[in-house]
Order: C-alpha cells, then sequence, then structure tokens
C-alpha cells in the first residue's frame, strides 16, 4: 500500500475541484484530483472571461496538436474578457456521435486541468467523472491521460467498461463505450467510439495507464465491479450518505424525514469486512475529514480517507470567494445547515445542498428562474417511437419534456443543476431580461465543522491547513 495516497482530495464538480486545489494538494504529497465534469465548457468560458494570469493559454500551447489548441484559444479567447452582461458563447451540446468540435474542446479542456494540475511538481494527480454524464467520457478520459493523469475515480454508476477504455488509449488505440438509452431493448443498445488518430498526430509514444477507482456505496455494486469490469480496478472509494454532491439513493423505498429529506438507514451501512476480503486498496468518503476518522478508517484496514467539504470551502477551491465567504460566516455562527433534497437533480439522485438566505439557493427565487436546459450534460439519452434516439432534461421546458415522454412527476422540483454550478464558481450564463444566473452550493455534512479552520481575524483558510489538520496527532 506504501505508494496509494492516505489522503485524497474528492472531486468536486463543477470546477470546484479545480488544477489551483489539486495541484495545492498534491504538492505537498497527496492525492489532488480534478473534477473532470463541464472542463470544455469552464475552458471556453475562462478564455470568455480573458484568461487572467494566462494559465489557460499557457496549458493550450503544450497540447500535442497545436493546430487544434490555436483553433480553440482563436475561437474562445477575449483579450480583457467579454463585458459582464454578455452571454457567453452557446456551445453545440454533446450528442452520441459528437459534434466533432465539441469532443475535441472536451479532449482538450481535460489535459488543461490536468497539464496545470501537474505542472511545478512530480506527485500524482487525479480525475474525477461522474458515470451517469456518459457522453463525454472517450475525448474526456484520452485527453485527461494525455496530460499524464495518474488515477481516474469515477462513480454515479456503474462504470465497468472505463478499465478497458484506459487500456485502450495507453496505445492511442480507438475505444468503445456504452450508451445507456431509456426505453431501448437490448438489441438497440448504443455505443459511442473515439480513435485518438483522427484528433492528434501519429506516433505518440504510450501513455500511462492511470490507475482506477471505482466509487462505491454497497457491498453488491463492489463485487459486481471486480467481476464484470473489462480490465483492472485498482481500489474503491466507500462514500456514504453524508458526503457533499449527489448521494447515491437509500436500499429500498425512499422515504422523507419531516422536513423532506431522504432517509438512510441501516441497509445503506457498507461491511468494511466484505470489502477487506475483496483485496483491493480502499478509502473512506463522507464525514472523513478529520485526525480522528483518519485513524479509524486506518484501523478497520483502509488505506487512507477522501475528503471533499474541507477542501470546498478553502481558499484554492473554484467556488466564488463570494459564495465562500458568505457560507464560512455562517459556519462561524454555527448557523450553517446542508439538506438532502431527494428532487433537485435531473439525475434523479439525492443531492446535498447548502441553505443559505437571499440570493444563493433559497428555492421561491431558484424555482421562479424560467425553465432553460441549454448545458445539457445531465440529458437523458432515449429512444423516441420511431426508433431514433433523443434527449431530454427533467429540468428543461415541462411541454418539451413531456412531449419527448418524460413524466410531468420526474420533473417535479428539478433545478437547472449545470447552470446554477458553472455560476457557483463564477462564470453565470447572462440571459435576456437581465438575468444572471444564481448558483446553487453543495456540501456534506461536515460542513458545520469547518469553524475549526477559522481564526479570529478572517473567514479564510487554505488546502495546507486541511492536510495539517487531518495529519495532527
Ligand atoms: C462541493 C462538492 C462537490 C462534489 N462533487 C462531486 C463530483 O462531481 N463527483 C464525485 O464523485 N463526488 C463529488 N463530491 C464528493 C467528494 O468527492 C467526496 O467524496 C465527499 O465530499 C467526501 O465526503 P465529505 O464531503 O464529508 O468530506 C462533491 C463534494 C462536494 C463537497
Amino acid at each position: 500500500m506504501s505508494d496509494y495516497p492516505r489522503i485524497i482530495q474528492g472531486g468536486m464538480g463543477a470546477g470546484v475541484s479545480n488544477w489551483r486545489l489539486a495541484r495545492a494538494v498534491s504538492q505537498l504529497g497527496h492525492l489532488g484530483v480534478v473534477s473532470g465534469t463541464a472542463l470544455d465548457q469552464i475552458l471556453a468560458r475562462r478564455l470568455q472571461d480573458g484568461d487572467l494570469g494566462g494559465h489557460m493559454r499557457r496549458a493550450l500551447a503544450h497540447f500535442p496538436a497545436r493546430e487544434l489548441a490555436e483553433r480553440i484559444q482563436r475561437e474562445f479567447y477575449i483579450p480583457g474578457g467579454k463585458h459582464e452582461r454578455t452571454p457567453y458563447t452557446h456551445l453545440p451540446s454533446h450528442d452520441k456521435d459528437g459534434p466533432r468540435g465539441r469532443e475535441e474542446l472536451c479532449m482538450v479542456a481535460n489535459f488543461v486541468e490536468v497539464f496545470l494540475a501537474r505542472e511545478g511538481h512530480h506527485n500524482a494527480v487525479g480525475i474525477n467523472y461522474l458515470e451517469k454524464i456518459q457522453i463525454p467520457h472517450l475525448p474526456s478520459l484520452y485527453g485527461a491521460m494525455l496530460a499524464g493523469v495518474s488515477y481516474v475515480l469515477m462513480g454515479a454508476g456503474i462504470p465497468v467498461k472505463i478499465p478497458g477504455v484506459l487500456d485502450r488509449f495507453v496505445h492511442h488505440q480507438p475505444a468503445t463505450y456504452p450508451l445507456h438509452v431509456a426505453g431501448a431493448r437490448e438489441c438497440e443498445e448504443a455505443e459511442m467510439s473515439f480513435d485518438p488518430a483522427n484528433f492528434v498526430m501519429e506516433n505518440l509514444p504510450p501513455l500511462t495507464r492511470p490507475r482506477f477507482l471505482a466509487i462505491i456505496s454497497s457491498n453488491v455494486l463492489a463485487a459486481a465491479m471486480l467481476k464484470k469490469a473489462n480490465g483492472s480496478v485498482d481500489g474503491f472509494v466507500i462514500e456514504g450518505p453524508t458526503a457533499g454532491g449527489h448521494n447515491a439513493p437509500p436500499r429500498g423505498k425512499l422515504q422523507l424525514d419531516e422536513t423532506g429529506e431522504v432517509i438512510y438507514g441501516e441497509r445503506d451501512r457498507v461491511d468494511l469486512d466484505k470489502i477487506c476480503q475483496l483485496g483491493r486498496p480502499f478509502w473512506l468518503a463522507g464525514g472523513y475529514g478529520s485526525a480522528e476518522k483518519l485513524r479509524q478508517a486506518s484501523t478497520v484496514g483502509a488505506a487512507g480517507i477522501q475528503v471533499g467539504t474541507a477542501f470546498a470551502f478553502c481558499e484554492e477551491s473554484g467556488l466564488r470567494s463570494d459564495y465562500k465567504q458568505a457560507i464560512l460566516e455562517k459556519v462561524a455562527r454555527s448557523k450553517a445547515r446542508v439538506a438532502t433534497d431527494p428532487s433537485a437533480s435531473p439525475t434523479g439522485f439525492p443531492f446535498k445542498i447548502v441553505q443559505l438566505e437571499g440570493t444563493l439557493s433559497e428555492a421561491e427565487i431558484y424555482l421562479a428562474r424560467p425553465r432553460v436546459c441549454d448545458l445539457g450534460y445531465l440529458r437523458e439519452t432515449y429512444r423516441t417511437p420511431e426508433g431514433e434516439i433523443g434527449y431530454r432534461c427533467s429540468g428543461e421546458p415541462l411541454t418539451v419534456y413531456i412531449s419527448k415522454g418524460g413524466k410531468p412527476e420526474d420533473s417535479a422540483g428539478k433545478r437547472c443543476l449545470c447552470n446554477a454550478l458553472l455560476a457557483s464558481i463564477g462564470h453565470p450564463q447572462v440571459r435576456g431580461n437581465n438575468l444572471i444566473e444564481t448558483g446553487v452550493v453543495t456540501s456534506g455534512d461536515d460542513l458545520s465543522t469547518l469553524g475549526r479552520f477559522l481564526s479570529a481575524d478572517g473567514l479564510t483558510y487554505k488546502a495546507a491547513d486541511v492536510l495539517a489538520n487531518l495529519l495532527s496527532q
């Protein structure tokens, strides 16, 4: 186990665990993980915001296919940044077969984020994806591997076909990935494909095969991963329901408490003895962000812990600083609260939301927003009555969703997390009528414990403070 990290800084999308945070953690000898979610939009928007510090352009200059990177820079870079009332360029949505420009942007953006997180040190850097956001997988993985990513971590689904993709990309071979299509029969299954030779120059040396860690929350899923994966699964992150972001739905019937929060029970507990018997290293996540929990994890045979919440609000994270300040102020006054919302996320998974009055995540204000789906990461792929592939999102306008066969009850309470999460990292879309998208902030239940990092003279702390705290005796 000696070359495995004890502390993994969890991947936090979209753009919360950005290259700065992952680099800070990796530089200190732990595993920094960038979020791989929506990186194509994030790169395009950082360039449109003027690429302060020139980091995007510096990384682009290292991409192996120079002409392609230059084209992306020409298309999106605005010297000095766009006017704050000017909307960001709309990108055509990802679909099963491309479009090619979107695949290129995706591959290059994943390269850029990993390249920057690796800059200036020789330690490992990981990347995190949600299995559920399937369409960008192939170009994303290839771009991250071109930049030398050491770990790929994936949850929110059953990623049995990812290990085989990693093996093929080591030698720049074409790879395929099955696309889940709602309502399709087995014989109608769809597949995506990606051939590196169509995008970058030939004769590149072989790449390093990153270790693959599956993020799971049940024994059944861990065993199924080992049995069914088409390549090596190198370990597991076992994530409990107090973790930030999306949570696995509870086993059995969904039950809510009197405040509308999801109730988890005994059946949701993972049997760690059984996990040990699988013979793979594992890390515990969800409320493990303390020195005591790290020691506890070691005593039950874990290689270490994965921590999200404590890093999400530190100086280096991508979360907007006004949001960070407002939330940490609440933490300091012991007023911070997080709720597990069963219906906010179009993925259908429970999603944890920080409760804040005013401009952040107050439900009434947010739900008054006209429904628009123009980013499309959380769209569901479905089979149309004509046998074609269609795309729908339970957060899009209701009539449109229903016309695509969506059920009205599935759209109740849904938020456009794609736009809200990009707003939370400082890239809000601007719409007609002066509407600027508002953010939604996710966090784990550990939020209330962050007061330990705050001092009398400031509501701010660094990733190094989190690590020092985790490793304290
Ligand atoms: C702001 C935030 C965003 C997150 N986004 C993701 C994500 O995109 N993918 C993922 O696998 N986990 C995500 N997580 C979960 C973390 O990677 C990590 O497993 C979890 O936060 C650990 O529990 P803790 O929050 O109690 O430390 C997120 C967590 C937070 C706080």
